[in-house]
C-alpha cells in the first residue's frame, strides 16, 4: 500500500524543522530529502507522481514547494539565492502562529490539534458542528504573561470579537464554557470587574444566554496575589475561578446524570431506611414522608467543582525531556472531563480555541468525543502532542 503524503499545510512545520536542522538555511532539494526522512516516507511515496493543472509532477516536491511558499507568506522563511533561510520569527523560541490558515500539528482517531489563531478557526471547522466550546482564554491580567494577554476594556472587545467569529461553528443548542480567573487591579488590593463586563458584553452584543455560573475550587492554589495575601495578609487566597456557561439557546444539551457524585453516608442511610420522615426544613421547605428513598445512582453535583490543579507531572516531565516549555496555566484534565460529560455526548465535537497544553483535548479523546484545538504558540501544541503518545496518527493528506 502506498504511504499517504501530508498535505501542503501539514508540511509547513516539517519544512521549518528541516531548515532548522540544516543550520537555518537549505536548498529545496535538501529540504525535500530531510522532510521525507523525518516523515518516514518510503521510496514509492517519495517518487509518487500526479497531474496538477494538466502537468505531470513529483507530488512530494510540489507540496514541499507550496509549503515553502506558505512559510514565506507567513514571514517564517525567505529566499536567499538558491537557498531558503529562516527569518527571526521562524527561528524564535516561542513561535506565534502566523495569520492565515491554521496548520495541523497532530491528529488522533478523534481529534486534530492546530497551530493557529482562535480567531481564524472558523475557516477550518464545519459550521454548526461543535456541541461544546470549552476554553480558558488568556485572562485579563494586569501584568503580561509570556504568551500575551490583553488588559482592560480592550480585553472585552478582544474576547467578544473572537467569540463572535467562532459562533458559526456552534450547534444552536451547544454550550460555551469560558473559564476566567480573578484579576487584581495593579498596585491595589481590589478586583477587576473584567469578567462581569465581558459576560455582559457577550450577552448584549452576541445574544448569548448565561445558563449558569459554574465554579472551580483549586485546592492546590498558591497564596496569591502574594503581596495582599502572603505579605500584608489583608486578602484571602484566590482559589476559586468561574466557568461562565453560555449558549445561543436557553436550553442547550446538558445532563447532570452524567456526573453524579457518590452519596454521602447519611444519604445512603436514608435510602436504606426508606427515606426521610415528614418534616419542615428551617427554610420552610416541606419534606414529604419517604423523600430521598430512591437510589438514583448518586447525588446531583453542585455548581462547584473541587479539584486540585496538580498531578500533571508526566506532562511536565515529557515537555522537559523534549526541550519544550511546559504550559504555565493548565486546567486540570478532571475538570475538563466533568464539563465534557455534563454538556456533550460521545462522538460529539468539543472545541478549545485556546488549547494550551491540550487538557481539553486529552479529556475529550479519553471520553470518546471528537475534538479540535487551536493554539497560537507552536511549542505548546508540540507539548500537547506528548499527551497522546498512544493515539497519534501519521500525518496523512
Ligand atoms: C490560559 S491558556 C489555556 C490553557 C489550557 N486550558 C490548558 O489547560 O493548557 C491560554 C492559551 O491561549 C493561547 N492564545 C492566546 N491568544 C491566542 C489566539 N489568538 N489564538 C489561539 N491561542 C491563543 C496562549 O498561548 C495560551 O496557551
Amino acid at each position: 500500500m502506498m504511504t499517504a503524503l501530508p498535505s501542503q499545510r501539514q508540511l509547513v512545520l516539517p519544512i521549518l524543522d528541516a531548515v532548522r536542522r540544516c543550520g537555518g538555511a537549505a536548498t529545496t532539494a535538501e529540504i525535500q530529502r530531510q522532510v521525507a526522512d523525518e516523515l518516514g516516507l518510503d521510496a514509492a511515496a517519495r517518487a509518487q507522481r500526479g497531474k496538477i493543472g494538466g502537468q505531470d509532477h513529483n507530488l512530494l516536491g510540489h507540496r514541499v514547494r507550496w509549503g515553502q511558499q506558505h512559510s514565506r507568506l507567513a514571514g517564517l522563511m525567505e529566499r536567499d539565492g538558491n537557498a531558503w533561510r529562516l527569518t527571526d520569527a521562524g527561528s524564535a523560541h516561542l513561535t506565534r502562529a502566523f495569520p492565515g490558515r491554521p496548520v495541523t500539528v497532530f491528529l488522533t482517531p478523534n481529534g486534530c490539534a492546530l497551530w493557529g489563531l482562535a480567531e481564524e478557526a472558523a475557516s477550518v471547522i464545519d459550521h454548526g458542528s461543535v456541541r461544546l466550546l470549552l476554553t480558558s482564554p488568556p485572562y485579563a491580567l494586569t501584568t503580561k504573561k509570556r504568551y500575551g494577554n490583553e488588559v482592560g476594556q480592550d480585553y472585552v472587545d478582544w474576547l467578544c470579537s473572537i467569540i463572535e467569529r467562532l459562533m458559526p461553528v456552534m450547534e444552536s443548542n451547544g454550550s460555551l464554557v469560558i473559564n476566567l480567573g480573578d484579576a487584581f487591579i495593579r498596585k491595589s488590593p481590589t478586583v477587576s470587574l473584567y469578567q462581569e463586563r465581558a459576560i455582559i458584553a457577550l450577552q448584549d452584543r452576541l445574544g448569548l444566554h448565561l445558563c449558569q455560573k459554574l465554579h472551580w475550587h483549586n485546592t492546590s492554589a498558591l497564596p496569591v496575589p502574594s503581596r495582599w495575601v502572603g505579605v500584608e495578609r489583608v486578602r484571602l487566597k484566590s482559589a476559586v475561578e468561574t466557568l461562565w456557561w453560555l449558549s445561543p439557546e436557553d436550553r442547550p444539551y446538558a445532563d447532570n446524570r452524567n456526573i453524579l457524585q457518590p452519596y454521602s453516608d447519611r444519604m445512603l442511610e436514608l435510602i436504606a431506611k426508606g427515606g426521610a420522615a415528614r418534616s419542615k426544613r428551617p427554610s420552610g421547605h416541606a419534606c414529604r414522608e419517604g423523600s430521598f428513598s430512591v437510589d438514583n445512582g448518586g447525588s446531583i453535583a453542585p455548581n462547584l467543582f473541587t479539584i486540585a490543579n496538580s498531578g500533571d507531572q508526566s506532562y511536565t516531565r515529557s515537555c522537559r525531556a523534549a526541550g519544550l516549555p511546559p504550559h504555565p496555566a493548565r486546567m486540570p484534565i478532571e475538570l475538563a472531563s466533568r464539563l465534557i460529560k455534563f454538556l456533550s455526548r460521545p462522538e460529539e465535537v468539543v472545541f478549545d480555541p485556546f488549547g494550551g497544553s491540550g487538557s481539553t483535548a486529552r479529556a475529550a479523546e479519553s471520553l470518546g468525543r471528537k475534538w479540535i484545538t487551536t493554539e497560537a504558540l507552536r511549542e505548546y501544541v508540540e507539548g500537547a502532542k506528548l499527551r497522546f503518545a498512544d493515539e497519534l496518527l501519521p500525518a496523512a493528506a
